[in-house]
């Protein structure tokens, strides 16, 4: 009989803990066994790891965090970590190991991998920064938590006739800010991607004033060049308006999985688990338009994200 471990690592993503039941359940259906691992690499060190059963997957879809806890993990750069967890791995007579997580996560697999462990990747991270993938599983939740937050701050901001910088996640991707910008209909955004122009808001800002148009969403991304409160004090300089500033944070993290993660973790999830049996190696699995597909690993993390510029004309034209 084949047996799996599943790890989920890095920061938390909703949506893990419905990969883990697709890649447990399928599984089952294929006769493998797995073994949950906990606190991502660092587990596998230490070797912190357990059979999963079916039952052990059963109400966990609709959560968000992960079943298996995350970590990331400093000594599993180092040889030792790794040896370490090639050890434990060939102890438990583990054929694959399944890793949830965004880009560091996936480089710690290629590590591995080239150790001669085949291991599969299922891209877990709310940031959607990784380029091989149209979606990472998380983005989706995470871009309503950002919407839901937008929409209330929109009631107060324009009760007072303020305008409100919201900061959301995204290190080095604008991803999150993008989407919620379109959809939360915010006046501006600050991504990473994009030298940081405060002239351009003012006057965006000032232009809305003109029309009677007194509060402004401005939806700023962590990884911007500029911080939070001096954006915010630049703003008001220049347009002589009260401005307020929320940063959403982990609050992004946490959640129900949305329909659209529950699905594609399901999908993913399920997907890994028939490249095990087939003895594929190991792969990246993501979404390609509506297919499932699986790449090399070194080829997926070389994959940088090219985020959707047309989507900053989109959110200027429709707060205009
Ligand atoms: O999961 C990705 C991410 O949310 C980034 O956007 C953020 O900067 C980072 O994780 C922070 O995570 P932590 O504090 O858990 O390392």
């Amino acid at each position: 009989m084949k047996k799996i471990g599943i790890l989920t690592s890095g920061g938390d993503a909703p949506g893990m803990n419905a990969a883990i039941r697709a890649v447990v359940r399928t599984a089952y259906t294929y006769g493998i066994e797995t073994v949950g691992i906990m606190r991502g690499f660092e587990g596998l060190i230490e070797d912190d790891m357990k059979l999963l059963t079916r039952e052990d997957v059963g109400d966990i879809i609709q959560n968000g965090g992960t079943v298996l806890k995350t970590a990331r993990s400093e000594r599993f750069k180092s040889f030792f970590g790794q040896d370490k967890a090639i050890e434990n791995l060939n102890k438990h007579g583990i054929d694959a190991l399944v890793v949830c997580g965004g880009d560091g996560s996936f480089r710690g697999a290629a590590d591995l991998s080239k150790k001669g462990i085949a291991v599969m990747c299922i891209p877990c991270t709310i940031d959607n920064d990784q380029g091989y993938t149209d979606y990472t599983i998380g983005f989706d939740t995470a871009v309503n938590t950002v919407l839901d937050a937008v929409s209330k701050i929109r009631d107060t901001a324009s009760a007072h006739d303020r305008t409100t910088v919201v900061e959301v996640m995204g290190r080095e991707c604008g991803d999150i800010a993008l989407y919620a910008g379109v959809t939360g209909g915010a006046d501006y955004i600050f991504i990473p991607e994009v030298p940081v122009d405060t002239g351009a808001v003012i006057t965006k800002i000032l232009e809305g004033v003109e029309r009677n148009k007194n509060h402004s969403i401005i939806i700023k991304a962590e990884g911007v060049d500029i911080s939070t409160e001096k954006l915010c004090d630049i703003i008001s300089q220049g347009t002589g308006q009260e401005v307020r500033s929320v940063v959403l944070a982990y609050l992004q993290r946490g959640g129900s999985p949305s329909a659209k993660d529950r699905m594609l973790a399901s999908l993913i999830g399920s997907r890994t688990v028939e490249l095990i049996d087939a003895d594929s190696g190991s792969r990246a699995i993501g979404l390609s338009g509506n297919e499932i597909i699986d790449i090399d690993i070194d080829e997926a993390v070389a994959t940088k994200r090219q985020v959707d510029l047309e989507l900053l004309s989109l959110i200027d034209n429709l707060s205009k």
